[in-house]
């Protein structure tokens, strides 16, 4: 583990080696050199900056819902947000979120206000920042069809407002990827209090009757490849339950690895590299992941191969 002095972000916190499995939704990670829990902007510069002097890997975590990290943990810094950067507001139908809020607490919140734009997201288990950073959404819906500005820390410790055509969304992904979120403004407009509930749980029925919802999964692990769902492509595969270790299939939506209890990194990359192969053997399709793939020593989305 490194031991990089006495280093501490001027306000927040930050501990050596705790397990990461405890900050993903998969329960899968072994320990972070630094895990820092920054509350004010002053910390993420801080952060930003000892990452530079000591050249160590910087991952930003979100709610830890669409990443892998190895069993061997991260010899970095693992940055994530509370506090004041996880705090939001309505000022008229404006949404002013910090990057570290919940976006179905969020989501629900514009919906108890009769807010409606965001009521897609009451179902997807991420934090604002993540959301933006991997432009989360269902189907017919998503983060970038809302956002206006993003607040944010550029690698280099500047800060920045950017507009929504400054992040380039494309389907789950954007430019926004290396920086840290630090804050969104979501116009979303007035309607019904009945209206905007009634879509929310649509969503969120929509999801429990297709998703493995409450099992430890990760999200969807692989983008949908042009013109059709990585789901349906890896159930016509046969896929379903196929099963490393404790890493398995989900029965219920092909596009969901659910660990049953001890499942490891290397489980569910083998997986992953199994239903891949076969989907480029069978079907001739490159299936891209949509979870970050965090080496040991490397933040970067890594692929498969
Ligand atoms: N399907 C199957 N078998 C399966 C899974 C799906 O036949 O195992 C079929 C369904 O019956 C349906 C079609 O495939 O006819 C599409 O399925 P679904 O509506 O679940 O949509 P999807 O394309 O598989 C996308 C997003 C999800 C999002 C849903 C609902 C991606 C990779 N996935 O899934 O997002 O929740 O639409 O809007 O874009 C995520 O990004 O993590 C995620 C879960």
């Amino acid at each position: 583990m490194a031991t990089k002095g006495t280093w501490t972000p001027p306000d927040g916190t930050v501990s050596h080696g705790e397990a990461l499995a405890r900050h993903t939704t998969w329960a899968i990670g072994g320990p972070a050199d630094f895990l820092v829990k920054a509350v004010s902007e002053q910390d993420v510069q801080s952060t930003l900056e000892f990452v530079r002097d000591e050249q160590l890997p910087l991952f930003i975590l979100g709610a830890g819902s669409n990443v892998l990290f190895s069993d061997e943990g991260f010899r970095g810094v693992v940055l994530t947000l509370k506090k004041e950067l996880a705090e939001f507001e309505f000022k008229g139908t404006r949404l002013i979120t910090g990057a570290g809020a919940s976006l179905p607490r969020v989501s629900s919140q514009a919906a108890k206000r009769g807010l409606s734009g965001l009521e897609f997201g009451i179902g997807i288990p991420g934090q604002v920042g993540g959301s933006l950073i991997n432009n989360s959404g269902t189907r017919d819906d998503w983060m970038s069809r809302h956002v206006e500005r993003i607040r944010i820390c550029t690698p280099a410790g500047e800060i920045h407002e950017l507009t929504n055509e400054e992040a380039n969304f494309r389907y789950r992904g954007s430019d926004l990827v290396g920086n840290v979120v630090l804050r969104a403004e979501i116009p979303l407009e007035e309607a019904p209090e009945a209206q905007v509930k009634e879509k929310s749980q649509s969503y969120r029925r929509v999801r429990s009757e297709t998703q493995p919802i409450g099992s430890r999964n990760a999200g969807c692990v692989f983008k949908n490849p042009e013109g059709t769902s990585a789901g349906k492509l890896i159930d016509e595969l046969g896929l379903k339950d196929m099963r490393v270790g404790d890493a398995v299939v989900s029965p219920l939506h092909a596009n969901f690895v659910i660990n049953l209890g001890n499942a490891t990194a290397n489980d569910v990359l083998t997986l992953l590299k199994q239903i891949r192969q076969r989907a480029q053997e069978e079907r001739g399709v490159n299936l891209e992941p949509e979870i970050f793939i965090v080496g040991t020593d490397s933040p970067t989305r890594e692929g498969l191969e």
